[in-house]
């Protein structure tokens, strides 16, 4: 737009900068950001965009800049960002497509437009990356038998130090509010005894779980239990043997 009478050009937009500045006025910004698990794609539709407009600039945040686009153009001049072949705006419809969101593209992202009248609308757009949650492994703390009741602490693992919510439940149903957190603390009568005990983990993108087995009120039937019984025997047989054949 600059191009023909550079010095006229410069000289208004002078004159009109402190206009700009007083007439910007901020579009959209919601409060609760986009959440998005890393790797999908997420599109994020920008509310009452103008049809007419001379160019637009799209910030990562306050100082750093991903793409201008003057209207006359067909394509958009990109900064030098990781953003460079994964930004995609529709002009037509105001959408914005990020490709392959990783967590350090969690921001709150800034839409200025130069309007037709040279005032200027800006959008603040909020996105949260998250990593999806690890599988949680049930570790047995305590499990103890006492007056035919049976007392059990299981601990709920996630590898990295996430933040993630916990929710425990068991064949009846989920077990009540008060007791949920990475711990369940529990004791169990006989005649309520639970198949298994579940617990999940979540954030706001997804979620894992994983399930302890009983046999009786305080019997685990474990996997790994029935492969470290395999694995005695070998060791035994193997000792038997070796004994009978010296
Ligand atoms: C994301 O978009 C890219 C390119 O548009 C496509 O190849 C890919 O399959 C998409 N991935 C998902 C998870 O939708
Ligand atoms: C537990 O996780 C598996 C995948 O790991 C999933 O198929 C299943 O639906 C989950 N169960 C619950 C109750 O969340
Ligand atoms: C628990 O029991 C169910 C069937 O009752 C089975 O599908 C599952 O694999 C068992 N889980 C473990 C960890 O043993």
């Amino acid at each position: 737009m600059c191009s023909k009478g550079l010095k006229l050009c410069l000289a208004l937009e002078l004159l009109l900068l402190p206009l700009c500045f007083l007439e910007t006025n901020i579009q959209g910004y919601s409060e609760h950001p986009e959440s998005a698990v890393s790797g999908s794609n997420v599109t994020l539709p920008i509310p009452d965009w103008p049809h007419n407009h001379q160019s637009l600039t799209l910030f990562y945040n306050s100082n750093k800049k991903i793409l201008e686009w003057e209207f006359d153009k067909p394509n958009p001049h990109f900064f030098k960002t990781t953003f460079k072949d994964r930004v995609t705006l529709d002009r037509e419809n105001g959408t914005l497509y990020i490709c392959k969101v990783q967590k350090n593209d969690t921001s709150t992202y800034i839409l200025k437009v130069v309007m037709e009248n040279w005032t200027e609308k800006e959008w603040k757009i909020p996105l949260e990356v998250f990593d999806p949650v690890p599988k949680p492994v049930i570790k047995i703390e305590k499990i103890q038998e006492v007056n035919n009741s049976c007392f059990l602490i299981l601990s709920c693992v996630i590898p990295d130090n996430i933040s993630v919510q916990y929710f425990w439940f068991r064949d009846s149903g989920p077990f009540p509010k008060e007791l949920q957190s990475d711990v369940l603390n529990i004791s169990i009568k006989p005649q309520d005894y639970s198949k298994f005990y579940t617990c999940q983990v979540s954030n706001s993108v997804s979620s894992n779980n994983d399930t302890i087995n009983f046999t009786s009120a305080c019997t685990p039937a474990r996997s790994s239990g029935v492969a470290w019984i395999s694995a005695w025997l070998v060791v035994m047989i193997c000792t038997v043997l070796g004994l009978l054949l010296t």
